[in-house]
């Protein structure tokens, strides 16, 4: 299996027909590149498991082309939920919903709820809505890591994580380096509010500017956190991740641009923005293993708007 680049109209076709088919389909996304299967075939979707190494009660996220289609995998849907699919699709922001059947155990990790994202991304909106005119109706998409690793943000890091593990026939598109650069943010929306599970570019307050609606804010210090697979440490590097500690020479070191740099330090990342850090924040813990560094010094943004998002992450590298 190669990088397939320049995402055409036909290469998207042949990529559908190969999720179809039970092949997986590794695909950019504005967050983060998800590793897709055709979430009705169990066996398919046992395949990504086998990829990740991932644990079997991690449920996954189904990846649909419109809001449209959010009737065939939830019911029971709350107003509030419907408000915020309008408002935040195609985008980062994944719902947690009562399941239809057609969510099978498979896919929900046993639970009655099922993950749903319609993603901001040419290719992979293109590639959902070729799957669905082939009669698809979904794509489970996990973050295209190892289990436990950091997310990939270009074809070329899923290649790196993931490439002994697939076979010819997958396929791995490239669409450039993601966005974003973090996972969604994900949102029960299960109950009478809203609550959100993972935080992410979408913020609570975004969230609660647009809508009457008061959201649970999302404390990264506390981990009273229901899902499946969000507790463990994850998006860890090789190298050990501390935050705010002494730097000594050698280490890497990862700060906001107006943060000078540690004497002796390596200068990993200088992010002018909490976006910039997002956007650049896996890549460069990518960068500190290549090159071989042991230590990365990070200090974290201030925990507010996309800064929670990038807390929460920082301390599970650093876990
Ligand atoms: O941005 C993203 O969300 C990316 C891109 C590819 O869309 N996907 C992603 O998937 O981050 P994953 O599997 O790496 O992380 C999804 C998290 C998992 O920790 C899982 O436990 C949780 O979402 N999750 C999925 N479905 C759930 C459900 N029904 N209830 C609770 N948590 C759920
Ligand atoms: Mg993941």
């Amino acid at each position: 299996m190669a990088i397939i680049s320049n995402c055409t109209a036909s290469i998207i076709k042949d990529a559908a027909l190969a999720l179809k088919e039970g092949h997986l389909v590794a695909f950019p996304t504005e967050t983060v590149y998800g590793l897709g299967a055709d979430a009705t075939n169990e066996k398919a979707v046992a395949r990504i498991y086998e990829v990740k190494g991932r644990p079997t009660d991690h449920p996954l996220i189904v990846h649909i082309s419109s809001l449209n289609n959010l009737d065939k995998w939830a019911k029971d849907i709350p107003e509030y939920a419907i408000k915020l699919a309008r408002a935040f699709w195609p985008g980062p922001m994944t719902l947690i919903l009562p399941r239809t059947d057609l969510a099978k155990d498979f896919i929900t990790g046993g639970q009655d709820n099922v993950g749903i994202r319609v993603p901001a991304h040419a290719a992979a909106l293109a590639l959902l809505k070729e799957f669905e005119a082939q009669a698809g109706y979904g794509v489970a998409a996990p973050s295209a890591n190892r289990f436990g690793k950091v997310s990939p943000t270009t074809s070329k890091a899923v290649m790196d994580e993931l490439g002994n593990h697939l076979s010819l026939d997958d396929q791995i598109l490239d669409g450039g380096s993601s966005q974003i650069g973090i996972e969604s943010t994900i949102i029960d929306c299960t109950k009478d509010v809203p609550v959100i599970l993972r935080p992410g570019y979408i913020t609570s307050e975004m969230i609660e500017s647009f809508m009457s609606v008061n959201i649970a804010k999302f404390d990264s210090t506390s981990n009273k956190i229901m899902s499946p697979g969000l507790l463990e440490a994850h998006y860890s590097p090789n190298a050990k991740v501390i935050l705010n500690g002494l730097p000594k020479p050698g280490d890497g070191f990862i700060a906001l641009s107006d943060i000078p740099t540690p004497a002796g330090t390596i200068r990993l990342a200088s992010p002018k923005d909490d976006n910039e850090y997002a956007h650049e924040l896996y890549n460069v813990l990518r960068l500190a293993d290549i090159k071989e560094i042991k230590t990365v010094q990070v200090i974290p943004p201030i925990e507010q708007g996309v800064g929670v998002a990038i807390n929460n992450r920082l301390i599970k590298a650093a876990d």
